[in-house]
């Protein structure tokens, strides 16, 4: 069996600039890397990220409710798109889109997400100025897999980043960043090489 044949097969979701998606899709270059990128499926026909994805000669899929009606529908044509690429697992990366409780449910343990906070703490948008007006002593992001509850689901791992004295959004945001580019890979690794698994932590917290 060659190399490539053991690998999981990862569709990448984004919404906008895409770096982490960048730092997915060169990760999964690596010899080594138990993944291969096999498509980018975005929300956003100007996703910025879409560029890096085509010069890396990465399928694309634009998929919007504009064109497909509601959110079931949507997502039952993006199900459609994982399956003609026989995805095995699913990165949000800044997909800035909710999936309906029939997707999260259909693919219930191979979706998985980055967010810009240390969940529990500060589910949702504008997390960076919400961890400085809250003054936490630590801010940071999460890698944890997606279930039908925004901001959900059992934690893959986590990277502090300690406030600094003076920090603005811009500042924070930035070495948050830094963080989500190292954590992102190493998560995705362990999912896919079967270290991590939705099932065993669902167990586990039982
Ligand atoms: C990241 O901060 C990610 O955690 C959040 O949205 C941002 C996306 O950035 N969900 P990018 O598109 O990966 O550059």
């Amino acid at each position: 069996m060659s190399k490539k044949a053991g690998k999981k097969r990862v569709a990448i979701f984004i919404s906008g600039r895409g770096s982490n998606m960048e730092k997915l899709i060169r990760s999964a270059n690596e010899p080594e890397y138990p993944a291969i990128i096999v498509g980018v499926i975005s929300n956003k026909t100007d996703a910025k990220g879409l560029e890096f994805a085509k010069k890396q000669g990465i399928a694309t899929a634009i998929i919007s409710s504009k064109k497909h009606g509601g959110k079931v529908a949507t997502d039952e044509a993006i199900s459609k798109q994982l399956e003609s690429w026989n995805a095995d697992i699913i990165c949000l990366a800044g997909y800035m889109r909710l999936l309906s409780k029939e997707f999260c449910q259909k693919w219930q343990g191979k979706i998985i997400n980055i967010h810009p906070s240390l969940l529990p703490q500060f589910k949702g948008l504008n997390t960076h100025s919400r961890a400085i007006e809250a003054q936490v002593t630590n801010h940071g992001c999460t890698v944890h897999f997606v279930t039908a509850q925004m901001d959900d689901g059992p934690n893959i791992g986590q990277i502090i980043v300690p406030l600094q004295n003076g920090d603005t959004k811009e500042s924070l945001e930035k070495r948050v960043l830094i963080a989500e580019h190292n954590l992102y890979p190493w998560a995705l690794a362990q999912v896919a090489s079967g270290e991590i698994s939705f099932a065993e932590i669902t167990q586990a917290s039982k």
